[in-house]
Order: structure tokens, then sequence, then C-alpha cells
């Protein structure tokens, strides 16, 4: 496990100075705690792994192939993931990804040009010297709920956790909730502002920007500007959406590269992408009816657990303005719509999601856009929290060139986008302005 020693300074500080809520806040300290991760990573005490015969099994017999296929526009994107590839990488004339074996002979019938495919095994040995023990630097379930509660406990005065219900596999899903009047699930009408990371299992670099992000906030609870928006906004985080397949992705010890929730289909296939299961022209592009593909849309809009109670919080929060939803990887900050290659139509709204985008994308250095120009996928959480509820929500593609960069990338992730989150913060009380 990770971290020991801080946890371990965490725990007794808990035990002894619980009361001491500035004692307790500086052992949580953001600065602190990244330089732990840096020196973790860079001194690692474990010899980076190998492969061993369980994972290489497992591998062998996961059905998914790795291909490339020769395409260069958003239309011909959006059909591969029609046809049931999970695209991972957009390059200019070709994309990158998985399919499982039985669907690439509809991919290479519809006359796209497979330049490149192999197994999932054979792709993924490329990756054994970045396997999870050399990794210890991100967070698990356990880890991210004991880090939310302890910043919660050390700033009474600010935070309160809750759970907004709970995953398939009957995990809590956490939110830290920093409000100076209102605690836990009682209303504020302050305007609201949302975080939320790791709709994708193995995109486990989006649990650590928001969750750093907390840590940043309570960090520096006394800077005027960041002092401003705590006493004068509603702000949500929640690092770990999809907790089970975060678990089920690291459970080996080594990554399985899943994506989806764990709703156990009724083929014998497991998990819904729950980037695809919320109700705006849900399951009609970018998504596929098949359960064994990555991008499997479910039985219905909001048949999985965990996205409706994304839905329940957020329409029992009208206060809600702003959100901002992390993925991994392609540097991009994307905007709706996400399911139509139109514009969105109202021009004030679309104005300001173009000028808010733009200056998160400078903050970043990551590619502003609308999401669509990627390719469509309907049923995504910001396409919904936009048309449902007027919010201003944004994907953020952190940046990396894989699933699992390395614990080394956590630092400028999360230090970039600490500044567009702070950005977006500035705009929740009009994001007109
Ligand atoms: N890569 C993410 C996904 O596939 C981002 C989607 C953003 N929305 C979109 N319609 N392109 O879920
Ligand atoms: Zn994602």
């Amino acid at each position: 496990m990770k971290l020991i020693i801080l946890s371990l300074i965490l725990s007794i500080n808990s035990l002894y100075a619980l009361e001491k809520n500035d004692e307790a806040q500086k052992n949580l300290s953001f600065e602190k705690i990244l330089t732990e991760l840096i020196s973790r990573y860079e001194n690692p005490s474990l010899p980076a792994p190998q492969m061993d015969e369980e994972t290489r099994k497992e591998l062998e017999s996961d059905d998914r192939m790795y291909v490339s296929v020769a395409v260069s526009d958003k239309r011909e994107r959006t059909k591969l993931l029609e046809l049931g590839m999970d695209i991972i990488e957009v390059k200019k004339d070709h994309v990158s990804g998985f399919i499982s074996k039985k669907d690439l002979p509809y991919i290479e019938r519809k006359e796209f040009s497979v330049m490149e495919k192999k197994s999932i095994y054979e792709w993924a040995k490329q990756f054994e010297k970045d396997f999870p023990a050399a990794d210890s630097a991100y967070h698990n379930y356990k880890e991210t709920y004991d880090y939310l509660s302890q910043l919660a406990s050390a700033n009474k005065d600010i935070a309160s956790l809750f759970s907004i219900g709970k995953t398939i596999e009957g995990r809590d899903i956490w939110v830290l909730r920093l409000n100076s009047s209102s605690k836990g699930e009682a209303k504020s009408s302050k305007p609201g502002a949302v975080f939320v990371g790791n709709h994708h299992a193995r995109e486990h670099l989006s649990n650590e920007v928001p969750l750093l992000f907390a840590a940043y906030l309570l960090d520096n609870k006394q800077n005027p500007e960041i002092k401003k928006y705590l006493n004068s906004l509603d702000i949500y985080i929640i690092p770990m959406f999809n907790p089970d397949g975060a678990e089920y992705d690291i459970a080996t010890g080594k990554y399985r590269w899943h994506r989806k929730n764990m709703r156990k289909n009724s083929n014998g296939t497991i998990g819904v992408d729950l980037n695809r299961n919320y109700d705006t022209t849900w399951c009609k592009y970018g998504s596929s009816s098949s359960p064994g593909a990555d991008t499997y849309c479910g039985t219905g809009p909001f048949s999985e657990p965990e996205s409706s109670a994304m839905r329940d919080f957020i329409l029992a929060r009208k206060n809600i303005k702003t959100l901002q939803s992390y993925h991994s990887y392609g540097s991009m900050m994307l905007y709706p719509w996400g399911g139509s290659y139109d514009p969105v139509p109202n021009e004030k709204d679309r104005n300001a999601f173009i000028k808010m985008a733009q200056k998160m994308g400078e903050l970043t250095g990551y590619d502003p856009k609308q999401s669509s120009d990627l390719y469509a996928a309907s049923g995504d959480t910001c396409d919904w929290a936009y048309e449902k509820a007027g919010i201003f929500a944004f994907t953020t593609e952190l940046e990396g060139s894989s699933f699992y960069p390395g614990a080394s990338i956590i630092k400028t992730a999360v230090e970039k986008n600490i500044n567009a989150a702070v950005y977006l913060l500035s705009m929740t009380d009009n994001p007109y302005k």
C-alpha cells in the first residue's frame, strides 16, 4: 500500500489532534501529499513487477483485440464506436482502441481499413514496467475515502462528507461538500459547482485530480480568492464515481483496462458504460447496444445505480450551475453537444461554453472543442446536465499517453487542472460574465 508513513502520521494525528483543526490540516497539506507522491514515485521501494502467470492467463482469455483503424473524421469515429470499438486514442489519420473478437469482422466488413491488430495480451506486454506496484501513489477506493474523511474532519467549519448513493456492488459514492453555511444534505441557495472523476474505471488519473483539488482548496482556505469561493459557493467533489470498476481494474495488482461499471449483463458480460447511460438521445450515436462492447449503453436510460444517483443528486439541487467531469486521456476541454454535431442552439449559452472552454484550455494547455468534434456519443453526463438542468458542464480529457501513465504525471496534471477548476469556480456565480 501507498504512503504508509503519511497514513500513519494521519491516523496518529486523527487520534490525538482532531480538535486542533489547523494541526490536522497541516498534515493533509496539498503540497505535502504532492511531494510524497513524487518521492514515492522517484524512489520506488518495490521492483518493477513482471506480468505474472495469473495476469497472463486472464489477459490471454480477454476477448478484446487491440486495433488501429484508418479513419480521419468524427463521423467515421462515431461509426466505429457504434460498431462496438472502444476508441482510446485519436490521431490525425487513424484511431486505436479495443474491440471484441466477435465485433471485429463487422468493422472489417464495413470497409474500414484495419492497419494493425493484436490480442490485448500482446499489446499489454509493453506496459509491464508500469504495472501497479510502481503506481502505488494512486488512491484506491479505501484510500480515497480515508483521505476525504480526514479532510472533512480536519475542516469541520466548511467541509462535510456524504454518499450520493450506492453502486451496483453496494459501495458508497462519496461526495465531499465545501460550503461555509450548509453541511451534508442540507439545501443551499448559493451557486453550486460539481467536480466528478472516474466515470471510467481505468482512468485513475481522473480520480486524483478532483481528490487533490479538494485538498488544495482546504489547504488554501485562508487565501482571499479561495476564501471568497468557499464562502459564496456550494462546491461538491466526487472523485471516484465508479468505484466498483476502479477496484476491479486493480484487484489483481495488475491492470485490466476495464472501462465500465460492474453490472452483470444477461449474456454473461460485465458492465455498462456509465458515460453512455444518461438520458439524452440515449444509445443513438457513438454507443453500442451490444452488452459486451465497451461503449454498451445499458438496457435503458439510467438503468445503472451510479448514473441514477447522479441524476437524483443533480435534480435535487437546483442551485448547481457548473460541472466538470474528468476523464483520461487526450488533453481536451470539451463542451456540449456530445450527442449531436449541431452546436447548442442557445447563442448566449454557446458563447459562454466556448469562452469558458477556451480559458480552461489556456490554463491547462488542452484543446478546447465541442465534444462531438472528437466523436459523437449519446448519453454522456454533460449533455444531460446541460439539457435537463441548464448546467454549464464540461468534460476534461486529461493529459497522458496511456490510461496508465505512471505516478509522475499526477503532479503536473493536478497543478494545471487546479488552475482551470479555480477559474470554473470564479465563473459559477455567473457563467455569462
Ligand atoms: N472519452 C469520453 C467518452 O467516450 C468522452 C466523451 C465526451 N463526449 C462526447 N460525446 N464525445 O465517454
Ligand atoms: Zn472516460
